[in-house]
């Protein structure tokens, strides 16, 4: 706890934003290091559709969590995603797994911290299926550890925005050409509360999550009239690989971050997933440049 941070508020603003975690934490499984899992239970994926038929869709950090969620979803809905991560063996699951339901997924390994990776990423993308729609731009990291900002090291910070920032970046500054080319598309950023509000000790997560927001509002207002519309959303606590990890290393359990969210429970991917898709859909047409609340109410508090 820092010295600023009353009790009660110091868990809400750190802990829960999760955007740091203990050096030696790691990926932990399923459930490990947390107690009393409270997600919600009825809360079906999208079923089979054809709400995407045809729709070519590039998700970066599709190799669990959030990403992955959205890459299942958008495939079930017919779409034919291409996605992106750094875990080969986990990317090639995730293919195989949405095939052998009947998908189209594509693996590719890419760096989003790459330039040139990224540019290949898209352009892979485009020499497959011709064109690009839609564009999620997810891979993110949390920061390797909580501390006050004066004892943040550059490294962490560099690091962070490297993923968070310079992944968004260059997401879109090699999307935006392929869909100006074909006449508009759809580009959803992964922000997060964190994008909306400070959390301390979290320094290089939190300045990145706005840094996401910000980049979503420029490139909304560069490229609205061209028909591309560019959007973010913002989960609070979500059921993946990175809450998990964020939990162990907090020593809280997901019955206590739940608390701290007014729908007291935390969010599964595959809900995530589904706002994501209302984003990319031309269900979301009037909306642009803005950072949709997916938190269950987080942010109205
Ligand atoms: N879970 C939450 O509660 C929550 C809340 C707010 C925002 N978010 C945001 O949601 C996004 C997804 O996170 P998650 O919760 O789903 O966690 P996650 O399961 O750890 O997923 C992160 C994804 O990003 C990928 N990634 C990380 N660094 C990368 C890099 N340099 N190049 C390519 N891919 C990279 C990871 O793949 P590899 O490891 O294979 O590279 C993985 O697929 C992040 O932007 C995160 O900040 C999550």
């Amino acid at each position: 706890m820092t010295v600023q941070d009353p009790p009660g508020r110091y868990s809400r603003r750190r802990a829960l934003a999760f955007g740091a975690v203990g050096l030696t934490a790691g990926t932990l499984g399923a459930g490990a290091g947390v107690a009393g899992a409270n997600i919600a239970e009825n809360n079906p994926p999208a079923g089979p559709g054809s709400r995407f038929a045809g729709k070519v869709v590039l998700i970066t950090g599709a190799t669990s969590g959030i990403g992955e969620a959205t890459a299942r979803a958008m495939a079930g809905e017919g779409a034919k995603v291409v996605f992106c991560g750094r875990r080969l063996e986990l990317g090639q699951q995730v293919e195989a797994s949405v095939r052998s339901a009947g998908g189209d997924a594509t693996f590719v390994r890419a760096d989003v911290r790459s330039e040139n990776e990224v540019r290949d990423l898209v352009d892979g993308c485009v020499s497959r299926h011709g064109r690009l729609d839609i564009a999620v731009n997810n891979a993110g990291i949390e920061s390797p550890r909580a501390a006050r900002l004066h004892e943040q090291s550059m490294t962490d910070m560099e690091e962070v925005w490297r993923t968070n920032v310079g992944g968004v970046f260059l997401g879109m500054k090699y999307q935006i050409p392929r869909m100006l080319a074909q006449g508009g598309g759809s580009i959803i950023n992964t922000a997060s509360i964190s994008a909306e509000v400070g959390f301390a000790t979290i320094a290089p997560y939190n300045s990145s999550k706005h840094a996401v927001a910000s980049l979503t509002k420029v490139a909304a207002l560069e490229y609205a009239a061209d028909r591309i519309r560019i959007n973010a959303f913002a989960p609070g606590a979500v059921d993946t690989p990175m809450l998990r990890r964020a939990a162990a290393a907090f020593g809280v359990s997901y019955d206590q971050i739940a608390q701290d969210y007014p729908i007291k429970r935390i969010v599964r991917p595959e809900e995530i997933a589904a706002v994501v898709m209302w984003l990319a859909s031309d269900e979301s047409s009037a909306m642009a440049g803005t950072d949709v609340d997916a938190s269950g109410g987080y942010l109205a508090g």
